[in-house]
C-alpha cells in the first residue's frame, strides 16, 4: 500500500483526490490538511460521508507518507514542498510552482521570484503520455495545467512529429471549478449562469508558457494565440484548436501519426472521423478525448479536445503520475 498525505484537501483538487485515493486499490490516506479548517473533518465541509480529519501542514507527520500531494495555490506551494523534499519525500505538486524549468520565466508570468530555484532541476513535468519514463524517476512531478493538458495532448503528435506549423489559435472553455472554490466575483451564480466570458485574452493567460514548454520544444518560435472562456457548467475543459500542418499530409497520413502516439493509451479517446470531442465525453472520467477535422484548405485542421479539469486536467493526472512514480499499473484507482 502507498501511504500518501494531501496538502490542501479542502480545495476542489484536494477533495477530488481524497475520492481518488479512497476507492485507490493500492493506495491509502495517512493524513489530509487545512490550515482554515483544521480540526474539522472533511464532511463537514463537503455534503460527503467521508470524515476525514484535517490537521495542520506544521503538524502533519510527513515522513508517514510515501507521497505527498500539494492542493494549494500557486506561491503557496513552493516553500510548503521543499519541506517535503527536505524530509525526502516524493511530491506531486498540483500548483504551477514546478512546472516551468526557468525561474525568469516563472518569475515573468506569475508575478512573483521563485524561491526553491534548486529544486526546479529536479522537477518533471507530469504530463503522463508525454514524460513517462522520467515520471517513473521522478521525486518531484509537477502536475500540468487544466488547459495546457488539453493543448498538449492535442498537438503533440503533430508537434513530435515535426510537421505543426508555429502559428497556433485555442478557443479554450472551462468550466467554473477550473478558478477554485475560493470565492470571486466572476463564479458567482448570476455572473456566469446564461453567460460565457472571457478572460486573459492576447498573450496574457498564464497557461501559454506550459503549452510553449512542450510544444516549443519540437516546434520552434511557436505562436499560440489563447482565447480561455468560463461557461455555466460545474466542470469540463474543451479546446478548439485551429492548426496548419506540413501541406503535403493527407487527411490519413494525420490520422496515421494520432493513432501511432496514442493508439495504445489507456486515457487517450481517439474519435473516429466526423466526430468532435464534446464535454460528455470525458467529464467524470480520466481521459482526454480527441477529434481530428480536416478542413478543404491543403494542411488545415480543427482539433477538438476535452476533459475534466479536476480529473485527467488536475487529480486524475496526478494519481496517474503517482501510479507511474510507484510502477502500478497506470490505471489502478483511475478507471
Ligand atoms: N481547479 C482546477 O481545475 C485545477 C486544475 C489544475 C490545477 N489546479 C491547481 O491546483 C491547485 C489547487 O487548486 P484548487 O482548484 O483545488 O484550489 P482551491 O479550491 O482554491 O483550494 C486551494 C486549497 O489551498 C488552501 N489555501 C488557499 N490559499 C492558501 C494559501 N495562501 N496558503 C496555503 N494554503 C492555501 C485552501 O484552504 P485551507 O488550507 O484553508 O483549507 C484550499 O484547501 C492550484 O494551484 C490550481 O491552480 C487546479
Amino acid at each position: 500500500m502507498i501511504q500518501v498525505g494531501i496538502v490542501g484537501a479542502t480545495g476542489y483538487t484536494g477533495f477530488e483526490l481524497i475520492k481518488l485515493i479512497a476507492r485507490h486499490p493500492q493506495a491509502r490516506l495517512v493524513w489530509a490538511t487545512s490550515e482554515s479548517s483544521a480540526g474539522k473533518r472533511i464532511s463537514d465541509l463537503y455534503p460527503t460521508p467521508d470524515e476525514t480529519p484535517l490537521i495542520r501542514f506544521a503538524d502533519a507527520p510527513l515522513t508517514e507518507a510515501d507521497v505527498i500531494f500539494f492542493c494549494l495555490p500557486h506561491a503557496a506551494s513552493m516553500e510548503a514542498v521543499a519541506r517535503a523534499r527536505d524530509a525526502g519525500v516524493r511530491v506531486i505538486d498540483l500548483s504551477a510552482d514546478f512546472r516551468l524549468p526557468d525561474p525568469a520565466i516563472y518569475e515573468r508570468w506569475y508575478g512573483t521570484p521563485h524561491t526553491q530555484t534548486g529544486l526546479l532541476q529536479e522537477a518533471v513535468y507530469g504530463l503522463c503520455e508525454v514524460n513517462r519514463e522520467a515520471i517513473a524517476r521522478a521525486e518531484l512531478v509537477a502536475n500540468p495545467g487544466c488547459y495546457p493538458t488539453t493543448v498538449n495532448l492535442g498537438l503533440w503528435p503533430l508537434a513530435r512529429a515535426g510537421v505543426l506549423d508555429p502559428n497556433i489559435i485555442v478557443d479554450a472553455k472551462s468550466g467554473v471549478s477550473g478558478a477554485g472554490r475560493k470565492l470571486r466575483l466572476s463564479s458567482h451564480f448570476v455572473e456566469i449562469n446564461e453567460n460565457l466570458i472571457p478572460y486573459s485574452i492576447g498573450y496574457a493567460h498564464r497557461h501559454i508558457a506550459e503549452m510553449e514548454l512542450i510544444l516549443g520544444a519540437y516546434t520552434p518560435d511557436v505562436q499560440i494565440t489563447f482565447t480561455p472562456q468560463l461557461i455555466p457548467v460545474n466542470r469540463g475543459i474543451l479546446s478548439t484548436l485551429y492548426v496548419d500542418v506540413n501541406p503535403g499530409l493527407g487527411e490519413e497520413d494525420v490520422r496515421a501519426i494520432y493513432q501511432e502516439t496514442y493508439g495504445n493509451e489507456p486515457f487517450i479517446h481517439l474519435l473516429p472521423p466526423g466526430q468532435p470531442a464534446t464535454l460528455r465525453h470525458t467529464v467524470g472520467t480520466n481521459r482526454a478525448a480527441i477529434g481530428l477535422t480536416p478542413l478543404p484548405w491543403p494542411g488545415r485542421w480543427i482539433v477538438t479536445v476535452s476533459e475534466d479539469n479536476l480529473l485527467k486536467g488536475a487529480s486524475g493526472q496526478a494519481v496517474q503520475n503517482m501510479n507511474i512514480m510507484f510502477g502500478l499499473d497506470e490505471t489502478a484507482g483511475l478507471l
